[in-house]
């Protein structure tokens, strides 16, 4: 499987944020993670549409768009239209997380779907063959640098063998808490896209993703 490597732009420094997108690239990191957060679904408020259109034209990383946000669907099409790759809802926040992921699809971007770490695994069951990544959260959704959830490596283990069950080969992403220190531990449980912002831009960004791509490469 593609191990991918998701640098959320969260705990990026907003004054030179292409050239650090950039410094991800080079590096090897093949997505960026975009943080919508809209002070309802979350306490935070993050960022939306203009810097993602700002984003698209400044690398040809794929854009993975996180919907922290009440009602995602009333914002699908228009991040999809600002170059949105992907579009994650959180289950918790839709009316009809099915509905939603159609909406995702029928805008032709991937369409993913996600869970707050109080959320039952089994809560995904309906959509396994509905969407193309499941993301768990592995810290409560709002803010960067927060600990990772122990817990989390149980459920990201029981996602994956729900769909090996089915023989579904979607992505499992996680967010949160992740570094070098126990990111080995999270792909051992069988999740191959992983966000980590403060374990990229904090310090050396360019030798923080090599080191995050080089065990990465170990799982491939
Ligand atoms: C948290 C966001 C995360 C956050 C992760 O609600 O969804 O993407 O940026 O940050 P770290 O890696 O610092 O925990
Ligand atoms: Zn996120």
């Amino acid at each position: 499987m593609r191990m991918i490597l998701a640098p959320s732009i969260l705990s990026a420094d907003f004054k030179i944020l292409g050239e650090q997108i950039r410094i991800t690239e080079e590096a090897g990191a093949q997505y960026i993670h975009f943080d919508v957060m809209d002070g309802m679904f979350v306490p935070s408020i993050s960022f939306g549409m203009p810097v993602l259109s700002s984003i698209k034209g400044a690398t040809d990383q794929l854009l993975d768009v996180h919907l922290m946000v009440t009602e995602p669907e009333r914002y699908i099409e228009e991040f999809a239209r600002c170059g949105a790759d992907s579009i994650t809802v959180h289950e918790e926040a839709c009316g009809d997380p099915g509905k939603a992921l159609d909406l995702i699809h029928s805008c032709g971007v991937k369409a993913g779907i996600s869970i707050k770490p109080k959320t039952p695994v089994e809560t995904l069951i309906p959509y396994l063959d509905r969407a193309e990544m499941f993301l768990i959260m592995s810290v409560e959704p709002g803010f960067g640098g927060q600990a990772f959830i122990p817990e989390s490596l149980e459920r990201i283990r029981h996602l994956r063998s729900l769909l090996d069950e089915r023989g579904l080969e979607a992505d499992i992403e996680v967010d949160g808490g992740i570094y070098h220190s126990n990111v080995a531990e999270v792909l051992e449980m069988g999740a191959n896209v992983i966000v980590s912002g403060s374990g990229v831009f904090k310090g050396d960004i360019r030798k923080n993703t090599e080191d995050f791509m080089e065990i990465l490469r170990r799982y491939e």
